[in-house]
């Protein structure tokens, strides 16, 4: 018998990972299409699909367009689609009017996927930074981003797209108070089963860059979004946001951007266990693309990787652009 004292390692952990099969017994999380929500941008017209120059491989469809998506995305086995409208400047105004209206391109879009996909859930935005002439997700007075105000404005917006047909309102606008008073409306309207997924913890980020690009507000946003997105430094804020929109009414939660913030995803989904989800947003998608079209690095291999990472660090699903890709790649 070799004494314990032997140079030889006792715990030998290699031996778990020596083949396919013994790895894949072993594996602790996993990676599904069940995990998925898709965002997608609409714009006007018919026929139309527009390439996305910062975001290669993603682009802006028409109504018609995106119901075909959707459909694709359905048989594909994606759970939820997430819309985000380009907004013609023309129609962006300091009243953000066309948040709230019932045929603005948002809704006309779930309709027409409500009748072309029935099976996904649908999830909307709500934030008036698409229809706003000054390209914030508030109104803005005196150069200040009002909240009470914008919350009444939000709850309109909110109940145009549970009217529309929405199952998941997604508050992206960080102004307090909002999911509780959108709560409220809904049940008041009989809409009791419409879901809120609130953008909770949301960080005022530079990897959102290209998706104001898709959207149209890069060019209408006048400074930055500080008083009301939060704080990249902080961690014990998220937790406080979480427990107050839950507390609120809301039925899951999402921390923004993703992969640079999956210590504020554990934390999270141990702490309250509710629903939780991680946006991998534009600019996170961008740089991988970016170094994959540069042949920097795989960019299959990394698109799987970081979406594998947000499972570990105790996400139930991830908000990404590579949602039907990864559906492709799984299947
Ligand atoms: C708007 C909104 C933003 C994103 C989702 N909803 C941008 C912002 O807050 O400026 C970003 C998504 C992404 O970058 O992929 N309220």
């Amino acid at each position: 018998m070799r004494p314990v004292s032997a140079p030889f390692p006792l715990t030998r952990l290699r031996r778990t990972r020596q083949s396919a099969a013994i790895r894949a017994l072993v594996q602790e999380n996993d990676l599904s299409v069940s995990d998925l929500i898709w965002p997608v941008f609409i714009c006007d017209g018919d026929g139309v699909e527009q390439d996305v120059p910062s975001m290669p491989g993603v682009k802006r469809r028409s109504v018609d367009r995106v119901a075909e998506a959707a459909k694709e995305a359905q048989n594909l086995g994606i759970p939820a689609i997430c819309l985000f409208p380009y907004t013609d400047p023309s129609l962006k105004t300091q009243d953000c009017a066309e948040a709230w209206n019932p045929e603005n391109l948002s809704n006309r879009a779930t309709r027409a996927i409500k009748t072309a996909a029935p099976d996904i859930a649908i999830m909307s935005d709500v934030a008036l930074d698409p229809y706003n002439a000054l390209g914030h997700d508030g109104f803005v007075v005196n150069g200040e981003i009002v909240n009470d105000e914008t919350v009444e404005a939000l709850v309109k917006q909110a109940l145009s797209q549970a009217e529309a047909g929405v199952d998941i309102i997604g508050p992206s606008d960080m102004m307090d108070g909002r999911i509780g008073a959108i709560r409220d409306a809904l049940e008041d309207k009989g809409f009791t089963n419409t879901m809120i997924l609130s953008y909770a913890a949301k960080y005022a980020s530079a990897f959102y860059g290209p998706f104001r690009d898709a959207v149209g507000a890069s060019g209408a946003l006048k400074g930055d979004k500080k008083s009301y997105q939060m704080n990249p430094a902080n961690t014990d804020e998220a937790l406080r946001l979480i427990e107050r929109d839950l507390r609120e009414g809301a039925d899951m939660v999402m921390v923004k951007p993703g992969m640079p913030y999956l210590d504020i995803c554990r934390r999270v989904k141990d702490t309250f266990g509710a629903p939780t989800f991680a946006y991998q947003v534009s600019g996170e998608y961008a740089m991988i693309m970016a170094a994959a079209q540069n042949g920097w690095i795989d960019g299959d291999k990394a698109m799987i990787e970081s979406l594998m990472c947000f499972k570990r660090a105790g996400c139930d699903g991830i908000l990404t652009y590579f949602a039907p890709a990864v559906a492709r790649a799984l299947a």
